[in-house]
């Protein structure tokens, strides 16, 4: 048997200052479908997700209620932990940084690093974003006023000892790098801003911190925390076994892709890169910035009290029409609105009216014609419009493909749904009341069985999206195979109609 082609796929490491909301589920049930269609095209998937540990801003919000940093950190770690098992995440680890598994690979490559002169000792005067956990230049902060460029909270000035990161000496090759491997910033529209902010020139960074303890301590350097940042990234490697179990190492690394909001691209294509170009190692194949959800058009934030809890969501109204939602309300890569009102209008036109209706009408046609026995295709039937679905049907998998490999999700949903409203027309323009009344029992079998096959296309191509709800098509289906086995027969299974998919909402 031939080996498995690996696929390695990673979200970003959710900072444990606060409970997962709308955004972190975003990324994270993105890279989920993913996943699940990679998996289900064979690949070996080793889909990374975890928590960020380390820092002032937890160290902060440990303090503001009452606990230390480490029990802090283990108590919001299981929040994040129990979203996921909740929206149905299928990762294969969860690192959290503050695993030994983790800190020792951060110590060790801080002193590979410090060893052969691409960190060196210096000191550090600038304005930093403790929120952002980011440095900004005097130039910088001077055109926003003293506030942050990103979130435009206020920076203070930090002056201490630390340890630079050559990030100038590999500028050109990274350059060069993104310059002639087009698919390694996604959408365009980041790679043209990581492109321009590197022709700005890069200025080493600051890797270690001395101001507080609350990190990676820095090997034989007494008072020094790794950087936040430097600390995190590190986690695409440590946890595939880097420097711990290289055989593994050997066969997961380079990650196919880094999945992330927009904000934090920059940190992945710039010194993400550099840092494995310093340790040589090759780099990720792609890192793809997603778009930013508001709610009812402003931005979310605690403060406003308008922070969308997922959990909340899929309590209310399920999980698969929260995953479905998300993908499918705008394309992968640009900014969203989250408002009651669309997802709802889009719970009850495509959930409830197309998909879920399809399945009730064609089993209950089942039931009425054939005893509840999918029947095989009629003899000598096959007429133009179902040349037309049949063909539809068989191209609609190769489409979902193509887009699911450009992360196009809602491309992928749309084909899918193309198919689904095929196949309601269909049952209009075929009218199988009417031939049954006709007793053409023979074209009567042919439309019954191609809309069951159809339902059977639709429920394995949306089932990296929606899987809780693929698996009951495939029960009222009376399927029992995997899903994923190919050339199912339809014909000759039992149907078991049950409760409606997706019951309407009333408009709220
Ligand atoms: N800890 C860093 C990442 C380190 S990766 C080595 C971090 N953490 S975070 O908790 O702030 O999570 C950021 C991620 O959450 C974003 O990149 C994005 O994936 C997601 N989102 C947070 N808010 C979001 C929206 N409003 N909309 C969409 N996604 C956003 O940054």
């Amino acid at each position: 048997m031939t080996k498995k082609q690996k696929f390695y796929l990673t979200t970003p490491l959710y900072y444990v200052n606060d409970v997962p909301h709308i955004g972190h589920a975003y990324t994270t049930i993105a890279a989920d479908v993913l996943a699940r269609f990679k998996r289900m095209s064979g690949f070996d998937v080793y889909f990374l997700t975890g928590t960020d540990e380390h820092g002032q801003k937890i160290a902060d919000a440990a303090k503001e209620h009452n606990y230390s940093p480490q029990e802090y950190v283990n108590m919001v770690v299981e929040r994040f932990k129990d979203a996921w098992l909740t929206l149905g995440i299928s990762y294969n680890d969860f690192i959290r940084t503050t695993e030994e598994r983790h800190v020792k690979v951060v110590q060790n490559i801080f002193q590979k690093l410090l060893d052969q002169g691409d960190v060196y000792p210096g000191e550090y005067e600038g304005w930093y974003c403790t929120p952002c956990e980011t440095f900004w230049t005097e130039f910088q902060v001077s055109e926003t006023g003293n506030t942050c460029p990103d979130c435009k909270r206020p920076v203070h000035k930090l002056k201490e000892k630390t340890f630079y990161f050559k990030l100038s000496k590999y500028q050109d090759k990274l350059l060069k790098h993104i310059e002639s491997h087009p698919e390694f910033v996604l959408p365009a529209s980041r790679r043209n801003e990581v492109l321009s902010f590197i022709k700005q020139g890069l200025k080493d960074l600051s890797v270690t911190r001395t101001t507080f303890k609350w990190g990676v301590p820095v090997p034989g350097q007494e008072g020094h925390v790794v950087y936040v940042w430097f600390d995190a990234l590190i986690n695409y490697i440590s946890a595939p076994g880097f420097t711990s179990n290289e055989k593994k190492f050997a066969g997961l690394w380079p990650a196919d892709v880094h999945l992330m909001g927009k904000e934090i691209v920059r940190f992945h294509a710039v010194i993400w890169p550099i840092m494995l170009m310093a340790l040589g190692l090759p780099l990720p194949k792609t890192v793809f910035g997603h778009g930013w959800w508001t709610v009812e058009g402003e931005k979310m934030s605690k403060s406003k009290g308008n922070v969308v809890d997922p959990i909340a969501l899929s309590k209310e109204y399920g999980v698969d029409p929260v995953r479905y939602f998300l993908l499918r309300e705008v394309p992968f890569g640009v900014d969203g609105d989250f408002s009651k009102k669309s997802f709802i209008n889009r719970y009850n036109s495509d959930l409830a009216n197309d998909i879920g209706n399809l399945l009730n009408r064609t089993l209950t046609m089942v039931e009425k014609y054939f005893g509840g026995v999918i029947p095989e295709a009629g003899e000598n039937t096959f007429d133009e419009a179902s040349e037309e679905l049949v063909n539809l049907a068989n191209e609609t998998p190769g489409i979902v493909a193509s887009q699911m490999d450009k992360l196009a999700f809602s491309d992928a949903l749309s084909a899918v749904w193309e198919l689904i409203n095929k196949a309601n027309k269909y049952i209009e323009l075929e009218a199988p009341w009417k031939l049954s009344k006709e007793g053409k029992t023979d074209n009567l079998k042919s439309v019954i069985f191609n809309l069951c096959d159809v339902l059977r296309t639709v429920a394995i191509l949306v089932t990296p999206f929606i899987p809780t709800t693929t698996s009951r098509m495939w029960e009222q289906l009376g399927l029992t195979d995997p899903i994923e086995k190919p050339g199912i027969k339809i014909a000759g299974t039992k149907v078991a109609k049950a409760d409606p998919l997706f019951p309407r909402l009333e408009k709220k």
